[in-house]
C-alpha cells in the first residue's frame, strides 16, 4: 500500500444540539490516543463548527459537510463559501454525500464544489457509490467513473493531492448492511485503476479512498485490512464512543 496512511471520517450529519455535539466532543476528547498512520476528521453539522473547533482535541480535524459552488463571498443566501469554513479553522469539507446527491446535486455541481474547495485550501472527501439497482444491474463501476469524471475535468493533478474519495454504497448507508470486505476491495481497486487511467499512475497510487456505510467497531477490522481501502467515512457510530474502535481498527 506504499505510503498511504488512513483518513477516518466521522459524519455527524445533520444530528444533535448544542448539547450533544459538546457531550460528543467531550467523548472524544476522553478517547484514547489515536494511532500515527491515521488521520482523523469530524464533519459537524455546520451551526456547531464554532463549538467544535473550540474544545476538541488537537488531533482530530474538523470538516463541514457541504460548501458552496460559489468561488467567493457574497450575494449567495444560505451558502456558505469554502474560504468562510477556512478561516474559522475548518480544514476539510465533504462534498457530493448521496444524501445531497439524493436532494438533486448533479456530479457536475459537486465538482465544481470540489475545484473551489481546493482552491479555497479545504480538503475534501469526495463521496460517490452506487444504489442498490445500479449494483444489481452491474453498474456499479459505471457509476462510481461516471460521478468521479467530472470531477477529474476540473481538478488538476496537484488539486487531486488535497483529495480523498470516500466509496459509499448507497444500500449500505444507514442500513446496517456492510459491503463484506471483498465487495468493498473489489470497488476500491475499480476506482483505483479508473484514477490511473484517467487522472494518472502517481495520484491513483497516493489517492486514499475511505469506505462508507454501516462501518463499525465490529467490521472496521475486516475492511481496513484491505489494501486499498484507506479508511472509513462513518454516520451513525461516529456519534458514540464506537468511533474509535474503527480508529482502533487500522492494521
Ligand atoms: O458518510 C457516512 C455515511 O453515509 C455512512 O453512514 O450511518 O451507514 O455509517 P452510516
Amino acid at each position: 500500500r506504499g505510503k498511504r496512511g488512513y483518513v477516518v471520517g466521522g459524519n455527524w450529519k445533520c444530528n444533535g444540539t448544542a448539547a450533544s455535539a459538546a457531550a460528543l466532543v467531550e467523548t472524544l476528547n476522553g478517547a484514547g490516543p489515536i494511532p500515527e498512520n491515521v488521520q482523523v476528521v469530524v464533519a459537524v453539522p455546520s451551526v456547531h463548527v464554532p463549538l467544535v473547533l473550540g474544545s476538541l482535541r488537537s488531533d482530530i480535524e474538523v470538516a463541514a459537510q457541504d460548501c458552496g459552488a460559489n468561488a467567493k463571498c457574497g450575494a449567495f443566501t444560505g451558502e456558505i463559501f469554502a474560504g468562510q469554513l477556512l478561516d474559522l479553522g475548518v480544514t476539510w469539507v465533504v462534498l457530493g454525500h448521496s444524501e445531497r446527491r439524493a436532494a438533486g446535486e448533479s456530479s457536475a455541481l459537486v465538482a465544481d464544489k470540489c475545484a473551489v474547495a481546493v482552491k479555497e485550501g479545504l480538503r475534501v472527501m469526495l463521496c460517490v457509490g452506487e444504489s442498490l439497482e445500479e449494483r444489481e444491474a452491474g453498474l456499479t463501476a459505471q457509476v462510481v467513473a461516471s460521478q468521479l469524471a467530472p470531477a477529474a475535468k476540473k481538478l488538476s493533478k496537484a488539486d487531486w493531492g488535497k483529495v480523498v474519495i470516500a466509496y459509499e454504497p448507497v444500500w449500505a448507508i444507514g442500513t446496517g448492511k456492510t459491503a463484506t470486505p471483498d465487495m468493498a476491495q473489489e470497488t476500491h481497486k475499480e476506482i483505483r485503476t479508473w484514477m490511473s487511467k484517467n487522472v494518472g499512475a502517481d495520484v491513483a497510487a497516493s489517492i486514499q479512498i475511505q469506505y462508507g456505510g454501516s462501518m463499525k467497531g465490529a467490521n472496521a477490522k475486516g475492511l481496513l485490512s484491505k489494501e486499498d481501502i484507506d479508511g472509513g467515512l462513518i454516520g451513525g457510530a461516529s456519534l458514540t464512543a464506537d468511533f474509535f474502535n474503527v480508529i482502533n481498527g487500522v492494521p
